[in-house]
């Protein structure tokens, strides 16, 4: 079965799904996406992305193509055409095409675009990181297809030798260019807090969920980067990469370079949550 593209109702193979030039995510980076994994032919959490998604939509004063209920219904019977057990589900809403002019005419019919994608590969052992410059808009709780500070952050860590790179603000760590960031030191965990400056990851929010159950001593605050520098672990967490180690920052070891216990529970919670989820 190839991978599938979802476009206004059209089921396609991927390459050979098409929007039109006009349409404003092209044109004006005009909307929202969630990405979801799939494992053994389910979804994960896609009932916590979609009410992401609404609330993308309303910070832009987006209308969704139709209600949540039937954008679920429409989620899944699309996936299931793939038969792809293990993929990456992508759903992405423009305002929708019209002739290029900052004000959409309004009435406009929303693009729906939705693509399945098969994972090949686990995640990642380990990663390492760099620190960038927060150069993003201030609308980050936002899931945004303008994601260009993002690409260019990403460009960075490549150019540095590095994985990942980590947006900084006020001496303050905040989240992965598509990811959300944990330290953990002295065996209290610590992640900034959903202040607008970063996304709210669905990952993010299942682990401090297991963190809890756990009973884990858990900060949900400014992380400071020397806090980061100076940890015994840290992590990002997203729906692509699950819970993956970061066992260097800046080119300094995290701790002592290794992926640290607390982590590797984390990630092990995740991986029991996804495959209970979906059993
Ligand atoms: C900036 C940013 N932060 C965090 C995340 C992680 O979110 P989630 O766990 O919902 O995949 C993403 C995912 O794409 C992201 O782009």
């Amino acid at each position: 079965m190839p991978e599938l593209a979802y476009v206004n109702g059209l089921v396609t193979p991927v390459d050979e799904a098409r929007v039109s030039i006009e349409d404003r995510g092209f044109q004006f980076s005009d909307g929202i996406y969630e990405v979801v994994r799939t494992h053994n032919g389910g979804f994960i959490d896609l009932e916590r992305h979609l009410a992401r998604l609404e609330r993308s939509a309303t910070m832009l004063d987006l209308a969704l193509p139709m209600p949540l209920p039937e954008l679920e219904r429409v989620s899944r019977e699309f996936y299931a055409q793939s038969a792809l057990p293990e993929a990456i589900f992508y759903l992405q809403v423009t305002r929708g095409a019209a002739p290029r002019r900052h004000t959409a005419p309004p009435g406009l019919t929303p693009t729906l675009v939705m693509t399945v994608r098969a994972i090949t590969q686990p995640p990642p052992e380990r990663y390492t990181a760099i620190t960038v410059p927060n150069n993003r808009w201030k609308l980050c709780a936002c899931k945004s297809i303008g994601l260009l500070p993002a690409v260019l952050a990403k460009h960075a860590a490549l150019r540095a030798g590095a994985d990942e790179a980590v947006f900084v603000e006020d001496g303050l760590v905040l989240e992965g260019a598509s990811d959300n960031f944990f330290a953990v030191k002295d065996g209290v965990v610590y992640t900034p807090d959903t202040d607008g400056r970063i996304l709210a990851g669905v990952t993010r929010e299942r682990v401090l969920e297991q963190l809890a159950e756990r009973g884990a001593r858990v900060e949900v605050g400014p992380l400071p980067l020397e806090l980061a520098r100076s940890a015994d672990e840290a992590f990002i967490t997203s729906s692509v990469l699950t819970v993956v180690p970061i066992v260097a920052l800046d080119g300094r070891p995290v701790g002592d370079g290794r992926p640290g216990p607390v982590t590797g529970r984390a990630r092990e919670d995740y991986w029991d949550f996804i495959r209970r989820t979906t059993a």
